[in-house]
C-alpha cells in the first residue's frame, strides 16, 4: 500500500461528530479498513485512523478522528474535538429522530469552535434500516440546504455511500 509519508502531497484532517451510537466508528472502520461490527462498543476518548487517497494526481493522507458521542469522565472538551480537523462528518441515525434533533447542538459547537473554513458534510446513517426510518430523506436534505452543507444518506453496514461521503468531504477542500 501507499503508506509512506514522504509520498503524500497533503495531510488531510477530519473529525467525526454526532450523537452516541449513530455509527461514527463503523463509518470510519468501513472507510479505513472495510470493516463493520454489529456489536461495537461506544468510543471512549478519541481514536483515529488513516487512509491514503488519490485525488487527481495528488496523494492525500487522510487522518480521521473519531470522537465519543456522549460526554463521559475523561472525554475531551468540545472545543478540542472540533479543532482537530479541517472538515467534519456530522452524523445522525435515520432511525432515531432525537439524533437528528441534536444536530442543532452539534452545529452550534462546530460554528463556535471550528475554523471559519470548516467543511461539514451531513450524513444520515443506517439507510439499510429504512423500515424503521424516523427522519425523511427530505428533512436531511432541507437542513443541509439551509445550513449550506453537503448531504448524503449512508449505510456503514451495507457499505452504501460511505466512500462517497468521505470523498465529498475531502474533495471539497482540494
Ligand atoms: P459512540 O462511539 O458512542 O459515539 O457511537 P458511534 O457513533 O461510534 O456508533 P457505532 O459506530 O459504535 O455504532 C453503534 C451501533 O450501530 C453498532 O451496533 C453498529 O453495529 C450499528 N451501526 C452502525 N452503522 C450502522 C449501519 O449503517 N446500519 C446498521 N443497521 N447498524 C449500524
Ligand atoms: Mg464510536
Amino acid at each position: 500500500t501507499e503508506s509512506f509519508d514522504e509520498e503524500c502531497d497533503y495531510l488531510f484532517k477530519a473529525v467525526l461528530i454526532g450523537d452516541s451510537a449513530v455509527g461514527k466508528s463503523n463509518l470510519l472502520s468501513r472507510f479505513a479498513k472495510n470493516e463493520f461490527c454489529l456489536e461495537s462498543k461506544p468510543t471512549i476518548g478519541v481514536e483515529f485512523a488513516y487512509r491514503n487517497i488519490r485525488v487527481g494526481d495528488k496523494l492525500i493522507k487522510a487522518q480521521i478522528w473519531d470522537t465519543a458521542g456522549q460526554e463521559r469522565a475523561g472525554s475531551e472538551p468540545s472545543q478540542v474535538r472540533t479543532t482537530r480537523g479541517a472538515s467534519a462528518l456530522l452524523v445522525y441515525d435515520i432511525t432515531r429522530k432525537s439524533t437528528f434533533e441534536s444536530l442543532k447542538k452539534w452545529l452550534k459547537e462546530v460554528r463556535e469552535f471550528g475554523s471559519r473554513e470548516l467543511v461539514v458534510v451531513l450524513v444520515g446513517n443506517k439507510s439499510d434500516l429504512a423500515q424503521y426510518r424516523e427522519v425523511n430523506l427530505e428533512d436531511g436534505r432541507s437542513l443541509a440546504q439551509l445550513e449550506d452543507l453537503s448531504f448524503m444518506e449512508t449505510s456503514a453496514k451495507e457499505n452504501l455511500n460511505v466512500e462517497e461521503a468521505f470523498l465529498q468531504m475531502i474533495t471539497r477542500i482540494y
